[in-house]
């Protein structure tokens, strides 16, 4: 079985297993187990050597073994080896030993003594699949129990919590790119000098000629008063200008021409006007708003 599969793949893969265990058990966050806790990695290279230095150790001694043996031994030896494709034999014997059977010629010595009614019984050991999986829940268990019980790691709800709040940050950034994503239920007063700039541009090119540069109203409402006919905060505001006034009052529905992220940056610009004193203030119109 030494020589059937080439240490640089068993080695590996051994080694993989055991970053595999080690990663599922100890990671605790977004990195791998390894790069957050540099011990993980130091024992992850000790166990890699480890494996080499046995592998090395093993292989020098079935040398001098070999060495050892005489002309008839070695031809026995080679001839062993090369009979039947290694790769069968070698997975032919592996599944014989998880089995753990006794050959039938040997049956006779783990027979037991009793006989019921011509029935007899074989003493057989354990399969050593069934066992060894045994014993590797046994292990699996301890970890388990440590991890979730005496240290507390995450279960499903803390996951379920942080990956909530993950995706809720990830929105968050999403809508920082996606402006235009905004409505009147989600829009939120926009601060920026840029966005303001942009909403003195956008409301001195379509706005001015009804509402004056100033705010001061003309054919449309005076913006700078606390009277409003259709809602004076940021979502009332976005919703006017984008779906327009009462019907027949000459307020169009901007969304016809504006993008929401620019509806938001022109009611966010309009919103500075309030108290301010315009030139020609035109008379209150609607109700005092209230928040
Ligand atoms: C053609 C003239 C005209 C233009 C251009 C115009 N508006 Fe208006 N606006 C009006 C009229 C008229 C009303 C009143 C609507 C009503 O009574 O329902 C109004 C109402 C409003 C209101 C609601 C005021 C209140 O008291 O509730 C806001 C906000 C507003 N306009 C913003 C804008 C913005 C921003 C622009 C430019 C993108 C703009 N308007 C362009 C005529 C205009």
């Amino acid at each position: 079985m030494r020589n059937l599969i080439p240490s640089w793949v068993r080695v590996p893969v051994v080694f993989f297993i055991i970053f595999g265990l080690v990663e599922y058990f100890a990671n605790s966050g977004r990195q791998p187990a390894f790069i957050e806790y540099p011990m993980v990695l130091l024992f992850l290279v000790f166990v890699l050597f480890l494996l080499i230095a046995i592998e090395a150790i093993v292989n020098a001694l079935e040398n001098i073994l070999y060495q050892s043996l005489d002309e008839k031994g070695k031809a026995r030896f080679d001839a062993k080896e090369t009979k039947t494709p290694k790769f069968i034999t070698w997975i032919k014997s592996l599944y014989e030993k998880s089995l753990g059977q006794k050959p039938i010629k040997e049956e006779h010595e783990i027979i037991l003594d009793h006989n019921y009614d011509g029935i007899r019984e074989l003493d057989n050991d354990l399969p050593p699949w069934w066992l060894y999986a045994f014993y590797a829940s046994i292990v699996f268990a301890v970890v388990y129990l440590v991890r979730f019980e005496v240290f507390n790691g995450e279960n499903q709800y803390d996951e379920l919590e942080t990956e909530y709040a993950e995706a809720k940050i990830a929105i968050e950034e999403y809508k920082k790119t996606a402006k235009d994503l905004v409505d009147f239920n989600t829009v939120e007063l926009l601060t920026s000098a840029s966005d303001l700039s942009n909403g003195k541009a956008i409301y001195e090119a379509n706005c001015v000629a009804c509402h004056m540069a100033d705010g001061g109203g003309g054919i449309g409402p005076n913006l700078t008063d606390e009277y409003w006919i259709l809602g004076g905060d940021i979502k009332g505001i976005f919703k006017t200008v984008s779906e327009g006034g009462r019907n027949g009052k000459g307020m169009i529905a901007w969304k016809q021409s504006l993008k929401p992220s620019e509806i938001a940056q022109v009611s966010s610009y309009l919103l500075q006007f309030k108290g301010t004193t315009p030139a020609k203030p035109k008379e209150a119109e609607g109700e005092i708003w209230k928040e």
